[in-house]
């Protein structure tokens, strides 16, 4: 299979790293690309019991043979990538090739200073954003005040373009959110710091990518964020400011899509959601508690606890949607071990109209409440379990109504956080 997409299907955390770590190493990958996001990705594999966190880099660096690829649609703060190298070669880990776009976009550390007072000045408004200076850096991409990977090889080009960036946020940050202002000659200085070290991993990416799939070469497109935080198809205000769905694969990487062969979902058996913005099944009480508490649902990036609610299955058939979903990945079905009766979001109800479909309307999308139907639990532990054979009949009977309710094929199972703890849904 040449070209893999692996994307998040509702509000992130789905376990995308799981999937990519889980494709790469049951089938020779030979490119593991990142297309969109920043730093703001938090992706945990777990690799014989020992957990790693990526959050700039592919999940692919773990995995020796793939090169790993920060395409030109990432958004990249040298600052983070390096940080992150350094701590898995700390921690003895063999890091793959990895190979950044000289078109992808800077990250300086004023993006993140500008991503904070915003946030701050929105006050109960605000998004709960990672605070990493994504929704800036991007913003400055779509003003055409974005600063290049190409640009730190050129320290002229790399301070005209500093100075552009800088004179109209540096007006806004004094006068507005009585900041002092940043300098240019600071910022010249912390980039080409890392020009050095960055040059010679830097590649034209498209060219790239597009010769290794005209060679027949496998390629896995490792999303980060999801559909559900996609600017365009997202709960909007509350999203990234980037494009995770699968068409912003092809944008992010220069690929074309009539190049894709799969688009994989991965979406959990229940739902959640960091920061701000509506979330129709979200609980408030024990089993949100419990949700929160046995899927271990603390953020990786920002350690912030996540919101917890029953599986929506309006999102998986927006998500199916959207991304022309070949397959699902159901993570986590473990979690729901305990339960005697699971509720499973079937529709909504917004102002008495029954809806099957997301609402045309955010203000709709807010008043929705979720219409459940209950399906029996199976209230035994099916980690060790390695076939959907050797699930429980009531496990098998969730997860085949949720394939029913969710507009694509379920093509494997999680039933726990290990590579090897995942199961293959036969047609
Ligand atoms: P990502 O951002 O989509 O890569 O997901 P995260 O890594 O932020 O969050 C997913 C969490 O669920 C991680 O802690 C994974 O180790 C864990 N995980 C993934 N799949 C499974 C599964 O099937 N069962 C359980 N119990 N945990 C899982
Ligand atoms: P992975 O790849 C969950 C959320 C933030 C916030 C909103 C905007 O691990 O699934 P941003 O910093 O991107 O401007 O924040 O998006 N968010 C995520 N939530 N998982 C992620 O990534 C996220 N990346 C961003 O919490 O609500
Ligand atoms: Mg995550």
């Amino acid at each position: 299979m040449p070209a893999i997409v692996v994307l998040g299907a509702q509000w992130g955390d789905e376990g995308k790293g799981k999937a990519t770590d889980l494709l790469a190493t049951t089938d020779p990958i030979d490119f593991v690309v990142r297309t969109s996001g920043g730093h703001n990705a938090g992706h945990t594999i777990v690799v014989n019991g020992e957990k790693y966190a990526t959050h700039l880099l592919p999940s692919g660096i773990l995995t020796p043979g793939a090169t790993s690829v920060i395409a030109n649609g990432v958004v990249v703060s040298p600052e983070a990538l390096f940080r992150e190298l350094d701590g898995l070669v700390a921690r003895g880990v063999e890091v793959a090739d990895l190979v950044v776009s000289a078109n992808a976009h800077v990250i300086a550390s004023y993006h993140s200073t500008i991503d904070k007072v915003t946030e701050r000045f929105l006050g109960k408004n605000q998004i709960g954003t990672t605070g990493r200076g994504i929704g800036p850096a991007y913003a400055d991409k779509v003003n055409r005040t974005g600063i290049r990977i190409a640009d730190l090889f050129d320290e002229g080009i790399l301070r005209a373009k500093v100075e552009a960036a800088l004179d109209m946020k540096n007006h806004v940050l004094a006068k507005v959110y009585n900041r002092r202002a940043i300098e240019v000659d600071a910022v010249v200085e912390e980039l080409l710091s890392y020009s050095e070290r960055l040059r010679p991993m830097v590649r034209d990416t498209s060219l790239l990518l597009n010769q290794a799939l005209d060679a027949g070469k496998t390629v896995l497109f490792e999303g980060a964020q999801a559909t559900m935080l996609d600017v365009d198809h997202g709960t909007y205000p509350f999203v990234t400011s980037s494009n995770p769905v699968a068409g912003g694969v092809c944008v992010g990487a220069g690929v074309g899509p009539t190049r894709i062969d799969r688009v994989i979902g991965v979406i959990k058996a229940y739902t959640t959601r960091v920061g701000s913005g509506p979330f129709p099944t979200e609980l408030f009480d024990e089993d949100g508690a419990a949700l929160q508490r046995i899927g271990g649902e603390i953020g990786v990036s920002t350690g912030r606890t996540r919101r917890c609610g029953w599986y929506d299955a309006v999102v998986a058939r927006y998500a199916a949607r959207v991304n022309g979903l070949t397959e699902f990945f159901l993570t986590k079905l473990d979690v729901l071990d305990t339960w005697e009766r699971i509720p499973v979001c079937v529709g909504y109800e917004i102002d008495g109209v029954r809806h099957d479909e997301m609402p045309m309307t955010q203000t709709e999308f807010h008043h929705a409440t979720p219409v459940y139907e209950f399906f029996d639990g199976w209230q035994s532990d099916i980690s060790g379990c390695r076939s959907f054979a050797e699930l429980p009949k009531n496990a098998q009977n969730y997860v085949r109504a949720l394939e029913e309710l969710s507009g694509a094929p379920f093509w494997a199972v999680g039933v726990g956080p290990g590579r090897e703890q995942t199961v293959v849904v036969a047609s």
